[in-house]
């Protein structure tokens, strides 16, 4: 019951002739809305002034708490499939500058989205937020590693809503506590259920929700629904409803 099949082993299912299927296409818009979330969270600060409100310690002042504004800013997608769509989709509402995306091939879809592919190095390097949506494979392990954060801006937001993987979180506990990118949204993270004295949860620039991305009752339904119905169509020797091949 899920888009990403990263936990399975894909080898033994080959060699034992077992069907795979998945949930996709119907995740999209409520992993999209908790993107947003971590990205507003984490950029705006949400971790450090509820601690303060939390602790009775409610700052006031003009230069307290200084967040980063999304209007005028440019936004990078990691794979801009039907979650950076969606994304994108919300945020044209929220006066983005610019939108970059980095992928294999060019997506027809980009055109109406007004999003233009460039290489992975000019999204780090001109993105004000860099959001994380490309599957998990042996190619995106650590992707977003200590070079890849060097090239990022010191005012910029990482979004991982994909896989806690795509991220070398040892270089990224380095980055936010050395201040060299400005904060994190992570909705995903290595392991999961991360443990609790685990050194990102100690960070006050990094927000992180426990896998959040499709928990909605509705979404959750319609993923269950897909997954009997892969297994009856399974059963039955016909095509799964999302099968992969
Ligand atoms: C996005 O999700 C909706 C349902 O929430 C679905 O109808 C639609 O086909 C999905 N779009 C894509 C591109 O997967
Ligand atoms: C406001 O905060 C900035 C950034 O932390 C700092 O450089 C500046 O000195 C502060 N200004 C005042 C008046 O405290």
């Amino acid at each position: 019951m899920s888009t990403g099949i990263n936990h399975i082993d894909e080898a033994a299912v080959k060699e034992h002739g077992v069907k795979l299927g998945n949930t996709a296409n119907v995740q999209n818009n409520s992993v999209a809305d908790v993107a947003i979330g971590v990205m507003i969270a984490a950029a705006k600060r949400f971790k450090e002034g509820v601690a303060d409100i939390e602790s009775g310690e409610w700052k006031f002042g003009t230069n307290q708490t200084l967040g980063q504004d999304i209007a005028g800013s440019t936004v990078g997608i990691v794979g801009l499939g039907s979650i950076g769509q969606a994304i994108v989709r919300r945020l044209k509402g929220f006066d983005v500058a610019r939108f970059l995306y980095t992928g294999r091939s060019d997506k027809p879809e980009a055109i109406s989205l007004g999003a233009e592919r460039v290489s992975l190095g000019k999204l780090l390097k001109e993105s004000d937020y860099v959001m994380l949506g490309c599957p998990f494979t042996p190619e995106t392990k650590h992707l977003i590693n200590k070079e890849a954060l060097n090239k990022m801006k010191r005012s910029a937001v990482l979004v991982n809503y994909a896989r806690g993987d795509i991220v070398d979180q040892e270089a990224l506990y380095e980055a936010l506590k050395e201040k060299r990118i400005f904060a994190a949204g992570l909705d995903v993270v290595t392991p999961e259920p991360l443990p609790k004295d685990h050194p990102l949860i100690s960070l006050p620039n990094c927000f992180i929700v426990p896998h959040l991305g499709s928990s909605t009752l509705t979404t959750r339904n319609k993923m269950a629904i897909i997954a009997a119905n892969n297994v009856l169509l399974a059963l039955d020797g016909k095509p799964m409803q999302c099968p992969i091949n």
